[in-house]
């Protein structure tokens, strides 16, 4: 009896050791994972919001967008400018240059403006400032242009740059806006879904039509 007794004693302390032991290791186990975990998923849902925000953005179809931006918020817009820029024609270069006449020019070309090396690189490969070029610019200088002395954090508005890029467009640019595209305007329409369908079938055969498409296209191939 006494043996028995013993023997039920010690069984009981061995599996309450035990158990202990377990709910340690488990909650090891449960703790040690979490935290990394927890940690880990915050950081990745930050970059996707990021990373699927700067995808989501759909460029301009300019043809659409300035002739109805408002160029007034632009102007408001360009506050943020106006510690380092001039916009009037004939506007004194400041700690940037006078941006009168931008769009259209060689990017890093106003006269009397010491340019940074990274700007006049910019200028030379590309060189005309459009629509699409100061967008990216606008929007991340130092992303867009590394090296640059604009040290201007960005517009992250897609709105603010479509304002501000109409406002500058207004300041004697000698870029045309471009004709609107079809495509954003049948999409514009409320029949989005079924335009392209009934635009693919009329389009389709024009093509086809033999001597209409080739001969346009050995024209443009001497030139
Ligand atoms: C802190 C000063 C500063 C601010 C604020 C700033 N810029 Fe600039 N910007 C500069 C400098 C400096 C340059 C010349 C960059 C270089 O040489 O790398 C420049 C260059 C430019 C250029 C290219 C001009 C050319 O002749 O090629 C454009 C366009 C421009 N800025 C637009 C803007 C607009 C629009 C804003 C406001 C939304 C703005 N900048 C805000 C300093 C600034």
């Amino acid at each position: 009896m006494s043996d028995l007794t013993f023997n039920k004693i010690a069984g009981a302390v061995l599996a309450t050791g035990l158990a202990i032991f377990l709910l340690r290791e488990a909650s090891d186990v449960v703790f040690h994972k979490e935290h990394p975990e927890k940690a880990g998923y915050a950081i990745a849902v930050q970059e996707e919001t990021e990373g699927g925000a700067a995808e989501a953005e759909v460029a301009p179809d300019w043809g659409t967008v300035i002739p109805a931006a408002n160029i007034e918020a632009g102007k408001a817009v360009t506050a943020k400018c106006a510690s380092c820029h001039t916009f009037e024609a004939g506007g004194a270069n400041g700690t940037g240059p006078n941006l009168f006449g931008t769009m259209g020019k060689k990017p890093g070309s106003h006269a009397g403006f010491a340019y940074s090396g990274a700007m006049v690189d910019y200028g030379n490969a590309n060189p005309v400032w459009d629509y699409d070029k100061l967008d990216a610019f606008l929007k991340a200088p130092q992303k867009d242009i590394p090296g640059t002395k604009m040290t201007f954090v960005g517009l992250k508005k897609q709105e603010d740059r479509i304002a501000v890029i109409a406002y500058l467009h207004s300041l004697g640019s000698t870029l045309p806006i471009p004709a609107p595209k079809p495509a954003a305007a049948a999409a514009d329409t409320p029949a989005a879904d079924a335009a392209p369908t009934e635009g693919a079938a009329p389009a389709g055969p024009a093509p086809t039509t033999e001597g209409v498409a080739p001969q346009p296209a050995k024209t443009a191939t001497p030139n």
